[in-house]
């Protein structure tokens, strides 16, 4: 029986990824459904109820939008974070989850580094900045997106320190990048801290005072990663105590705390005004894309690269 696929993005892709998205599914047979621009739960729980395979974004497919998927078999991440989706539930539904790993990758390496510039340079308010060139850079976390940002860093001359322990040191060392023995060694050793670890239980409120108080002095953390990693509370304590510290942001935290760094700090803070990371022409349609023949090859191989749920 035929298939059909629900491309399922709140925040949509750019209609050109959408309608190459579209093509694939098509000229597999299936049927494809698109839902963008949704707002609140009820159309996705509407929609996803015939889906066989979804692909999504940042939506939240939590127990409630997965109790309706009665026909789902697979759900994609078209991108690398999976925090979105009830991995647990989907597993004990027989639902398999995927993401895209290194799709979206070079997308939020450049806004890494769009964001630094713009803050280095004093949001180009006519007043002597400074350069990145022979400043220190960790990566908390060695992923695709940490290993883009590396590749970047390495042409503005910068010194790249990594740590993760999920990383074998010769692939730190291929990369040209210096493996820190701890995390506190990472973020005694660096000027700029680049987050690119996902949001786990582990992982949740773990950057604060501990860790950015080891920076030395005019640190720079560049959040790139997820809002949960982040210990507001503490962030905002850091601030306090540390005229010199500064903090680059794609991932908007709680109203509250957006308020007060905006207020207080405004000159030492840039947040963007939306997630910025993988909005790009390219990267959407790279995850897009991925997503779409992940689907296929799942359906019409039982390829099951990339499930990160234990299925
Ligand atoms: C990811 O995990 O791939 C990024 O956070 C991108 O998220 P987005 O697709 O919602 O922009």
């Amino acid at each position: 029986m035929s298939k059909t696929v629900l491309l399922a993005t709140e925040k949509p892709f750019s209609a050109s990824a959408r309608d190459q998205v579209v093509a694939i599914i098509k000229e597999a047979g299936y049927t494809a459904n698109v839902l963008e621009s949704y707002k609140g739960k009820a159309p996705l729980i509407e929609a996803i109820a015939s889906a066989d395979a979804v692909i999504f974004r940042s939506d939240i497919l939590d127990a409630e939008v997965l109790d309706a998927a009665k026909n789902l078999k697979l759900a994609v991440r078209a991108g690398a974070g999976y925090d979105n989706i009830d991995t647990a539930t989907a597993k004990a539904k027989n639902i398999a989850v995927m993401n895209t790993p290194g799709q979206n990758a070079n997308a939020v390496g450049e806004l890494v580094f769009g964001m630094l510039v713009y803050l280095a340079r004093g949001k180009f308010d006519g007043k002597t900045g400074s350069e990145l060139r022979g400043k220190t850079l960790g990566l908390h976390a060695f992923g695709m997106v940490g290993r883009a940002v590396a590749t970047i860093a390495k042409g503005f001359g910068m010194t790249v320190y990594g740590f993760d322990p999920f990383v074998k040191p010769e692939v730190f060392a291929a990369a040209g990048v210096e493996a820190a023995s701890s995390v506190e060694d990472l973020y005694s050793k660096s000027q700029y801290l680049s987050l690119h670890i996902p949001a786990t239980a582990e992982t949740k409120n773990s950057i604060g005072k501990k860790l950015l108080s080891l920076m030395p002095k005019g640190a720079t953390l560049i959040n790139t990663a997820r809002k949960e990693v982040i210990n507001e509370a503490e962030l905002l304590e850091v601030f306090e105590a540390r005229p010199d510290f500064k903090y680059v942001s794609d991932i908007a935290p709680s109203d509250a705390t957006a308020a007060t760094l905006k207020e207080k700090f405004d000159k030492r803070v840039y947040l963007t005004p939306a997630k910025m990371g993988a909005q790009t022409e390219e990267a959407n349609v790279n995850a897009g894309l991925a997503a779409a023949r992940q689907i296929v090859g799942f359906f019409e191989k039982n390829d099951r690269n990339f499930i990160v749920n234990g299925l």
